[in-house]
């Protein structure tokens, strides 16, 4: 089964429906004959787990000789696939007697260490959804989907991939865009968009010196060439309808920037991606800021808008917002 940022679970699903082998699809539930390996390539879900479930009315019941010889061997198997060098129980009452002594048994037949808190090969155990016994899933992958490869430089304000990834989705992937990722950051919306497909052109700027340079690190791992430079989004001295996608994370008064501050940007950006925007292009949002959004939304008339996902990732709410010109 998959895992999704609260909110994302439908972008999870849909990308979930482009895998050739899956099958039984159920929300994130499914039944996979295929390569693992296909699984660990999807962008759009946080994690990817195996699932077994053993009839059994209390995690107690997974210490019977019989149960614990299988349940070592289903996680031998997905420890042999992901390469785990620790392990780590995820449980309620995951302090409790019975849970510690799972793990001790774990630790001795998988020959693994136990680490509470860092632990890669994750293990969650959890009352069967559809049946009276518990249910075991084992994450395939040592580190969340969601911690790119391509991600050598983190930055506070930094956006979760799968995040990006959904973005994109939802503004429409077209081979003719020109595309544009005001306030990039750290690259994230760039480097996911490099990642999806051709587009006809792309283009991040940011203010900061600092955020330019880690954006073009994250480029560089992954082995696309973007331009990102180091110019003010409102002041870039482009031509009127350069762009047919813009996409950004603005701001969200916290981590980055400030609110009042705000107050003064958001309706500014408006005005300049409007001016920046092709007649049937697309502006997509996503922002922490929803009060002071929606009411910058209201006050205006130049921009149509449709709200797109809230998520939940990282402390934030956030929503995602999809513009297009009146
Ligand atoms: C929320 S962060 C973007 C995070 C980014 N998506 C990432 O994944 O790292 C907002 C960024 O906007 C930049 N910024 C703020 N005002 C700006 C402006 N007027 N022009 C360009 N960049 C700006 C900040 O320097 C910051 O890097």
């Amino acid at each position: 089964m998959l895992e999704a940022l609260p909110g994302l679970e439908a972008v999870a699903e849909g990308e979930l429906r482009t895998v050739p082998l899956a099958r039984d699809i159920r929300g994130l539930r499914f039944w996979y004959p295929g390569e693992p390996e296909r699984l660990t390539r999807l962008r759009g879900a946080v994690a990817a787990y195996r699932v077994r479930a053993w009839d059994v009315p209390r995690p107690r019941g997974l210490l019977g000789h019989q149960q614990l010889g299988e349940l070592t061997a289903f996680l031998e198997e997905v420890g042999r696939f992901g390469g785990h060098r620790s392990f780590r129980l995820a449980a309620a009452g995951r302090e409790s007697s019975v849970m510690t002594r799972i793990a001790e048994e774990l630790q001795t037949a998988l020959n693994l260490p136990h680490d509470p808190e860092e632990g890669e090969l994750l293990i969650r155990l959890r009352p069967q959804e559809d049946g009276p016994g518990w249910e075991v899933l084992a994450r395939l992958t040592p580190r969340p989907l969601s911690a790119r490869p391509w991600r050598v430089c983190n930055m506070g304000g930094g956006l979760n991939a799968t995040v990006a990834y959904a973005l994109h989705k939802l503004a429409g992937q077209r081979d003719e865009d020109r595309i544009f990722n005001p306030m990039s950051g750290s690259g994230t919306l760039l480097v996911e968009r490099a990642l999806l497909g051709p587009y006809d052109a792309m283009v991040g700027v940011d203010t900061n010196a600092e955020a330019v340079e880690c954006a073009r690190s994250n480029l560089r791992a992954a082995g696309r060439e973007v331009e990102v430079a180091q110019v003010d989004a409102l002041q870039t001295g482009l031509p009127p309808r350069s762009f047919d996608l813009i996409v950004s994370d603005l701001p969200w008064g916290d981590a980055v920037g400030t609110h009042g501050g705000n107050a003064v940007l958001y309706p500014a950006f408006l005005a300049e991606m409007h001016r920046l925007c092709s007649r049937q292009g697309r502006l997509v949002v996503l922002t922490h800021e929803i009060k002071l959004f929606e009411r910058i939304l209201r006050e205006q008339d130049r921009w149509n808008a449709r709200e797109l996902f809230q998520v939940y990732s990282g402390g934030h709410h956030p929503k995602a917002y999809l513009l297009g010109k009146r």
